[in-house]
């Protein structure tokens, strides 16, 4: 493998691009047509084929498909069961999970469990491939205190973002016994990513290895890493949610895109923000917005109070997570997202919601044994490339540490821990002020992240990396050990 290739986005961070700079360079793309409204569809989920108690045992199937992702042209795609998204895995906390994976793909793959706390052999790494035609039993419990959203995609070496981009991805939700919100609030799951089509309905997936001079494209996807023209929620463009005035909902959100970081905003609401990546919140916090890197997810709760047969629109507002050279076009304009539509019914008087959610337990900075420091400069951590022969930090069971992740360069890098969730404790020395459990992090150009980790069980190797998929890729992505 040669290191060349991993060197080139530092030069293009360092010289102008004259070619990005312009406005032409998704010209030749297909453009998103104005989809008639259609309603936000929610992912089937997948049906649990045990009888026994607190079990849940699927079958996932990866195959190859062809399917309509955007109305009026058909697309060659991967598909989990036939469907992109992918089939929602819903669980419980407790619950022993057993899912029957076969791959019908014509490559390697894996299925990466994303965020959920289980053992290093289920974890569907790029250490556990599973070759076309083969199959693999993903076995692993729910502990308790984790219930959330999560979701599921692929992982093998080199290809996340090609299998992604090809629609392997679906939603994972695990619930609580003791679920401190009322059990009557509408749920609704929102499931973001972006695609790029070439006229004609094929994936536009420029190969960078090696680079593709074809398309100009591949270019900047290797520097922004690949972002879609067309946006979708639960696979559809620009659905409608209906909504009665008064009513809350309860809203699980997932970033499933390649690179796109949104910036959720809602006209004429305000969000209660009250999970992050390892579920709820001790207490809810009020929002305008929401910013969400890739891989990352937010539990919400939107409150109605617009009037009957009114309409509101989500949207993502610009965030500038590029170096100047590369920004997209029209990056600093906001992209509708979905509709949220008042029905015509009269309002529901609000429920009632309590302030405490749960306490999250703390991880004390004293225990702390050790400070992990790594900086992220362009498709390096540390100044390498990955090697899944070599060990980057290596720890023991039980030991609590300190992760200082600095951004060393002009764009934005999602920081992804494989099997703890963490507690961010400061971005630039200034304190966070509430306390979550996440699973990634996004550091923004030059600055600073700090988070507390407990290797609490499980030994093996875990992967972290940059969730921007054509970083990780490229091997913007290191190996902790746990003995
Ligand atoms: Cu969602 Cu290692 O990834
Ligand atoms: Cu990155």
């Amino acid at each position: 493998m040669s290191h060349m290739r991993y060197l080139l986005p530092i030069l293009v961070l360092v010289f102008p691009l004259s070619r990005a700079s312009g406005q032409g360079h998704e010209s030749h793309l297909a453009t998103p047509s104005v989809a008639p409204a259609t309603a936000l569809a929610t992912p089937s989920v997948l049906p649990n084929i045990s009888k026994l108690p607190h079990t849940v045992e699927v079958t996932i199937t990866a195959a190859p498909a062809r399917l309509s992702l955007v109305p009026g042209t058909m697309s060659d795609a991967f598909a989990y069961n036939g469907r992109v998204p992918g089939p929602t895995l819903e669980i419980r906390e407790g619950d022993k999970v057993i899912v029957h994976f076969k791959n019908n793909l014509p490559v390697p793959t894996t299925i990466h469990w994303h965020g959920v706390h289980i053992p290093v052999a289920a974890d569907g790494s790029p250490f556990y491939p599973v070759a076309p035609g083969g199959t693999y039993d993903y076995v692993f419990t729910i502990k308790h205190g984790t219930a959330g959203t999560y979701w599921y995609h692929p992982h093998p070496d080199h290809q996340s973002g090609y299998q992604i981009a090809k629609g392997l991805f679906g939603a994972i939700i695990v619930r609580a016994a003791d679920d401190p919100l009322p059990a009557t609030l509408t749920e609704k799951l929102l499931i973001l990513t972006d695609n790029r089509f070439l006229p004609g309905g094929a994936i536009d997936l420029p190969d960078m290895h090696p680079h593709d001079m074809v398309s100009p494209s591949s270019h900047i996807d290797e520097v922004n890493g690949r972002e879609g023209n067309i946006l979708f929620v639960n696979g559809e463009v620009n659905p409608t949610l209906s909504i009665r005035s008064g009513e809350v909902q309860r809203w699980r959100v997932i970033n499933a895109a390649a690179a796109r970081v949104y910036r959720l905003s809602l006209s004429g609401h305000t969000f209660l923000h009250v999970g992050d990546d390892g579920g709820l919140f001790e207490k809810p916090i009020e929002t305008k917005e929401i910013i969400l890197a890739n891989s990352e997810r937010v539990e919400l709760l939107v409150r109605g109070t617009g009037a009957p047969g009114t309409r509101a629109m989500l949207q993502t507002l610009p965030y500038d997570r590029y170096v100047p050279q590369t920004r997209p076009k029209g990056w600093n304009t906001p992209q509708d997202l979905l509709a949220v539509q008042y029905t015509k019914q009269p309002p529901v008087s609000p429920v009632a919601l309590s302030s405490r959610l749960r306490v999250i337990p703390v991880l004390d900075t004293a225990q702390a044994t050790a400070t992990r420091l790594i900086s992220m400069s362009q498709g390096l951590f540390n100044g390498k490339v990955m090697d899944m022969a070599r060990v980057d930090v290596s720890s023991k069971l039980g030991a609590t540490e300190i992760w200082e992740i600095e951004n060393l360069v002009g764009m934005d890098h999602p920081f992804h821990l494989h099997g703890f969730q963490f507690q961010l404790l400061d971005r630039n020395g200034v304190p966070v002020t509430y306390r979550s459990w996440k699973d990634t992090v996004n550091v923004p150009k030059h600055e600073t992240a700090r988070f507390i980790v407990r290797y609490s069980d499980y030994p093996g190797k875990w992967m972290y990396h940059c969730h921007i998929l054509d970083h990780e890729d490229m091997g913007m992505m290191g190996i902790l050990e746990i003995q």
